[in-house]
């Protein structure tokens, strides 16, 4: 093991005559800052050194895989990079105080507020805090901010991209600050102490591909729908460090548990896996937020608990298109052109567009000779756009591809319609139209599926308007463990269907643990096509209590031919053990349900007394259930696929998204009525029919293609009518200022929605 030299230099030492009642010197935190600048700048810059060589060399495991598409990259590396100087900082400096002076100093007097003012300056983590200044200069009432800052104007960093999640129940850190739950060994919650995750995800999650059952109402896209929403709401990164900082470790060549390592234990007996003391799967901590997970008790203040870094906006902006900050969002623009999207310029599916590649050298893409055992096959790059995960599968990279190209042809069709728009003003006015069309999606046709209509009626009816007290940011346990319900609704296997939607003869269906980060399939494969026909010609995979999650996933993981892959049902609950999130009751209490104490009123809830009995088994208790898992196993709502837990936290979450968000869709003076009325009609039916190959579509694209659900032609699925934001500028035109007739244009022909609507809202159409 490289041991580092830092550690011996210690150059921030304790001035050795300070008594308690001394200040410690802004010399003495300048050392301690430098000391621990050189030991995370020393570990980031190991770690990618690290990486691009296993990259380059080809020996990329499925936990490189993970770690690097959890990598923070941009401002969220800063964010990150800030965070970590900050708590090394204090690290050091609680440490040498320490060895000092054994009694425990009242460090009131250690570190006044000035000083830790002066450390968030040194660490860059005053810049993570500080308001953005929100100018009437930036068109903040018409357009979204790419970081989502200003969104609300008196507290302009909420829901923005690179801050931290909120949290709706207090952390549960086994020291109360910052160590992961069931960090210590033998530590008891309750009495009982936390089962191994990878043992429950071996009891109870287990589901041999045989085992499958198929959701006979719901498609495979809404599984896919779901998982593509996430990543315009939630992106948890890890720090950039391979290794722990405390004693220069590799995480990935030890078991032992030292930040930021948080290996995965293998249970003894484990079907799949190597068990013994050194026998683990790697895993790193998510990274933590500035100033976050500190224990300020040695510094006189109140201990501040550890936070996760939400790097994306908290609102329905389709960030996943266009990036959550400033710079990525400018690369992925065609800065050339009216208003378009940046597409790929090597290679185009049947003429239609597709993602570009990324520019960096690491290509974790190159998949293709393994996958196909073929040492000459061609390898491309990974695609990129506006999240880092585009290539995690490549049904996820089909809808990335059809919504760009639906950018590229709205802005199209607004610069015919509008020809004095600057590309600045049709860029905005896309990413504006995009935007309302995931809110549509979302609250019309996804969310009903997924938390029922008794959850909609209560949480999610009439609009109410915005309001800017409420608070729109991503809670924690949203993103750890409800939003995570769809990782039991995944098949082991994407469909690939010809245009009669039976399986592509030249091109069939793919297991799925074949389709992790393989661009190359689009490019060489015959395209989305077949894929996305695939998503909305067969079904879901139903979430139930005795099938619960495929092997694709939890057996497979990131599985490139021999390595040790992952497992998502352990990475999901180790992840929520790592955020501190409480238990199961904690959010039974939460949400206002019943709080089971016992194997029989576990088995009412569950309406399982068998998988209540496993469950305790190995839990002890039902208050200790890892919430993810407690939620998955309770039977589904009325109309719903996840259980009251669960609708309960994901209906709270989107309320408060639609409602704290002053540019929602609905909110009156962002669009015209007119256009409102036109965006409540749009359709994923539609969008797949103006940016694929395919003709025919079912009707809805989130329900199985049925008697009730048939396909139909594109011809008879409803287009979107641009004609309200034909912008009205008659006296540029003629001096009488009457309108001139407008040649028809059969694609901006209004359908007969117009009476509805009285004739001086007509005026209102001004978007510049
Ligand atoms: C092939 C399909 C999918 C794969 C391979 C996949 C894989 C993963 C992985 C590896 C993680 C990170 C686990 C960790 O904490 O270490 C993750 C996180 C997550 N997944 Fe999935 N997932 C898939 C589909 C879905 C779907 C369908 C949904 C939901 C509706 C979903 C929602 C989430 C959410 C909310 C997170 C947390 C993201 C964050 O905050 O960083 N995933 N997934
Ligand atoms: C530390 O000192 C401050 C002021 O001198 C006092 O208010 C506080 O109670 C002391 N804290 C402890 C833990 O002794
Ligand atoms: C934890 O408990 C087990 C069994 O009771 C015991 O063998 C082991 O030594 C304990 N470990 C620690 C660190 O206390
Ligand atoms: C790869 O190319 C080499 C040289 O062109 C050829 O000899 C070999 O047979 C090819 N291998 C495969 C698997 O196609
Ligand atoms: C489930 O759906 C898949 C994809 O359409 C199909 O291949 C499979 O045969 C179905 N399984 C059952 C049991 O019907
Ligand atoms: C639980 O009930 C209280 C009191 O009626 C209510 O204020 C709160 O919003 C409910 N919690 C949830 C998550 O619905
Ligand atoms: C409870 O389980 C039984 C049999 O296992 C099933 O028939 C019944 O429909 C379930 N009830 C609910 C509300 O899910």
């Amino acid at each position: 093991m490289l041991f580092p030299v830092f550690f011996m230099l210690g150059i921030c030492l304790v001035p050795a005559h300070l008594t308690p009642t001394e200040h410690l010197g802004s010399s003495f935190l300048q050392q301690c800052f430098e000391e621990a600048k050189k030991i995370v700048d020393d570990a980031y810059t190991y770690s990618r050194a690290e990486s691009l060589r296993r990259v380059r060399k080809d020996v990329v495991s499925p936990h490189d895989a993970l770690r690097l598409l959890k990598q923070p990259r941009g401002e969220t590396r800063t964010a990150v990079r800030a965070a970590d100087y900050m708590a090394q900082t204090l690290h050091l400096v609680q440490q040498r105080v320490h060895r000092i002076h054994k009694r425990s100093l009242n460090a009131t007097d250690l570190l006044s507020g000035e000083d830790l003012e002066k450390l968030a300056m040194l660490t860059g983590c005053a810049t993570q805090v500080r308001p953005p200044p929100c100018s009437s200069t930036q068109n903040l009432d018409k357009y979204r901010t790419i970081t989502g800052v200003c969104n609300n104007r008196m507290k302009p960093r909420l829901g923005a991209s690179n801050t931290p999640f909120t949290r709706w129940l207090p952390a549960e850190y086994d020291d109360g600050i910052s160590e992961p739950r069931g960090w210590q060994p033998n530590r008891t919650f309750n009495n009982f102490i936390l089962p191994l995750v990878r043992q429950v995800s071996n009891n109870i999650l287990s589901t041999t591909d045989a085992g499958v059952v198929n959701d006979t109402e719901f498609s495979l896209m809404v599984t896919f729908f779901g998982q593509w929403n996430d990543h315009d709401l939630t992106f948890t990164p890890f720090s950039p460090s391979i290794r722990s900082f405390s004693n220069g470790i590799n995480c990935d060549e030890s078991c032992e548990r030292t930040e930021p390592c948080i290996p995965i234990e293998i249970p003894p007996g484990d079907p799949r896996l190597p068990t013994g003391p050194d026998s683990c799967i790697p895993s790193f901590r998510s990274a933590p937020a500035c100033g976050t997970g500190f224990s300020a008790y040695n510094f006189g203040g109140e201990p501040v608990k550890r936070e996760q870094i939400n790097a994306l906006t908290a609102f329905l902006d389709l960030s996943q298109v266009y990036g959550s900050e400033p710079k990525l969002a400018l690369s992925l623009r065609d800065l050339n052109s009216d208003g378009l999207m940046r597409v790929n310029d090597r290679f185009t599916d049947n003429g239609r567009e597709l993602l570009p590649f990324h520019p960096l050298q690491v290509n974790m893409c190159a998949t293709r000779k393994r996958v196909t055992n073929d040492p000459n096959a061609t390898e491309v790059p990974c695609f990129i756009g506006g999240d880092t995960r585009v290539d995690e599968n490549i049904a996820l990279t089909s809808m990335h591809t059809m919504f760009l190209r639906e950018h590229n042809r709205l802005a199209r069709a607004l610069k015919r319609l509008n020809p004095q728009w600057d590309s600045e003003t049709i860029y905005q006015e896309t990413r504006k139209i995009m935007g309302a069309y995931a809110e549509v999606f979302i609250i019309r046709d996804y969310l009903p599926h997924i938390v029922g209509d008794d959850a909609m009626r209560r949480l999610l009816g009439r609009y109410p308007g915005y309001n800017s007290n409420v608070d729109p940011r991503i809670s924690n346990v949203f993103a750890t463990a409800a939003y995570r319900f769809a990782h039991l609704a995944i098949q082991p296997v994407l469909g690939r269907l010809g245009p009669d939607y039976t399986q592509d003869r030249q091109f069939p269906s793919v297991p799925l643990f074949k389709a992790f980060f393989t661009p190359w399939r689009i490019i060489f494969e015959g395209g989305i096509d077949s894929l996305v026909r695939g998503l909305v010609g067969g079904p879901a995979k139903l979430n139930t209590q005795d099938h619960m999650m495929v092997d694709a996933i939890r057996e497979r993981l990131f599985q490139f031919v021999q390595h040790l892959a992952l497992d998502l049902g352990s990475l999901n609950m180790q992840r929520s053990r790592d955020h501190g999130i409480p238990g199961y009751n904690a959010w039974r209490k939460f949400c206002n349900l019943s709080e089971p104490r016992n194997q029989a009123e576990l088995a009412r809830v569950l309406n399982n007394t068998d998988l209540a009995r496993r469950l305790l088994r190995l839990y002890g208790t039902p208050a200790n259930i890892d919430v993810w898992l407690g939620g998955v196993a309770e039977p589904f709502v009325r109309g719903g696929r996840v259980g009251p837990l669960f609708a309960c936290i994901i209906a709270t979450q989107f309320q408060r998204i639609r409602q704290g968000d002053r540019l929602w869709y609905e909110n009156p003076g962002v669009f015209s009525a007119r256009q409102r009325a036109a965006l409540s009609t749009a359709t994923m039916s539609r969008l797949i029919c103006d940016n694929t190959g395919i003709t025919s579509v079912p009707r809805d694209v989130f329900s199985v293609i049925s008697r009730r659900n048939r396909l139909v032609r594109c011809n008879n699925v409803r287009r979107l009518n641009l004609a309200p934001w034909r912008e009205r500028r008659c006296t540029d035109f003629l001096e009488n200022g009457s309108c001139p007739d407008l040649p028809p244009d059969p694609e901006f022909e209004e359908e007969h929605i117009l009476n509805e609507f009285s004739g001086d809202e007509m005026d209102n159409e001004l978007p510049v």
